[in-house]
């Protein structure tokens, strides 16, 4: 039987496959079965950003006003309303119940003090962070250099925070993608997670309002990290993890072959169930057993720089794809 055992950052995992992070791996039962189902590792809910500035507000707020009344302020302030003390929980139980590495995610936007958190997120038990850098650049006066430059200070900052393996996960909106993993690989990443997939805005035509929309991947968004994938293994040093539209075993395979050291899902399992984690699972070691290799064996095969057509990423496959079209 081909060997699914992958070292993804540093950590050993029993198999590629990685539950992403989303409100599927904020429950423990989920994340139990997920490891029964031969997950390699799981990275919990994110703990974002907007959460960690609320509870300190609210804990300044609440201080000022127990300082007034009693010096024991400190213990004045009833824990449960502090929203990252609950994250820091379910670090600490996950890992408890789990063998397979607890990745925790903080999901932010702007460099500030709350990166410190991240330190106490490793001291609960993380075996690595995630950190999702999400935002939408709406603003005509900010510019590319700008954001990256941002982006760079949270991850410096965060890399300097922590001991643990760091992975940044980023989204495809950059104008020079490949520049930018570049640098923040250089910044100290140990994996670049490609892609994020943002919510869109829908409008809606009853109560003509803009509202949230939140759907599921479908499986042909995978091309976009396929590409993307296939284009930087090789390029840069930290590992990639492919996110985003892989459904079966047939997608977690292309993704391998074009350099993911390991697949992210999410979608697939909220359509599919738990259970879909081992069906992959079975057909990746009887896709890899028929032919008689393994995973570190096909990874990266074929990325651009292994490829005879290394024309096939980029634009040249474009321009023939389209001229050859005769509708
Ligand atoms: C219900 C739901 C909640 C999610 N929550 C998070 C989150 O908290 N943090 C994060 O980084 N990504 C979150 N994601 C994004 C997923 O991690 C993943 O990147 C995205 O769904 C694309 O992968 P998929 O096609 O396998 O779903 C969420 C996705 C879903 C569907």
């Amino acid at each position: 039987m081909a060997e699914l055992v992958t070292e993804y950052m540093g950590l050993l995992l029993p198999s590629p496959l990685v539950v992403a992070s989303s409100a599927f791996s904020n429950r423990l039962d989920n994340l139990e079965a997920a490891e029964g189902h031969g997950a390699g590792a799981v990275v919990l809910r994110s703990l974002f950003e907007e959460q960690i500035e609320a509870a300190s507000s609210a804990l300044e707020e609440e201080l000022a006003r127990g300082a007034e009344s009693n010096p024991e302020a400190r213990t004045y302030f009833p824990p449960q309303r502090v929203g990252p003390h609950e994250y820091l929980s379910l670090v600490e139980r996950a890992k408890r119940a789990l063998d397979i590495p607890v990745i925790a995610s903080l999901n932010c936007c702007t460099p500030g003090s709350w990166t410190e958190y991240a330190r106490e997120i490793e001291q609960a038990g993380a075996d690595a962070l995630e950190v999702n850098l999400y935002s939408v650049q709406a603003d005509p006066q900010i510019s590319s250099a700008e954001v990256e430059r941002r982006d760079l200070e949270i991850v410096e900052s965060i890399r300097d925070a922590v001991r643990v393996p760091v992975a940044v996960k980023l989204s495809p909106y950059f104008t020079a993608l490949a520049h930018f993993a570049a640098r923040v690989d250089a910044a100290g990443a140990n994996a670049l997670v490609l892609f994020n997939r943002f919510l869109q805005p829908d409008i809606s035509l009853e109560r003509l309002t803009a509202v949230p929309s939140m759907t599921l991947s479908a499986p042909a968004e995978m091309l976009v990290s396929l590409r993307w994938i296939g284009l930087l293994h090789g390029r840069i040093r930290a590992h990639l993890a492919a996110s985003t539209g892989v459904y079966d075993a047939a997608a977690v395979l292309k993704q391998i072959l074009a350099g993911a050291q390991v697949v992210q899902v999410a979608s697939t399992l909220v359509k599919n169930g738990i259970p879909q984690l081992g069906k992959i699972l079975a057909e990746v070691e009887d896709w890899l057993d028929r032919r008689g290799t393994s995973l570190d064996a096909i990874r990266g095969t074929l990325s651009q720089r292994e490829i005879q057509d290394p024309g096939a990423f980029e634009r040249a496959q474009y321009v023939h794809l389209i001229l050859s079209q005769n509708i």
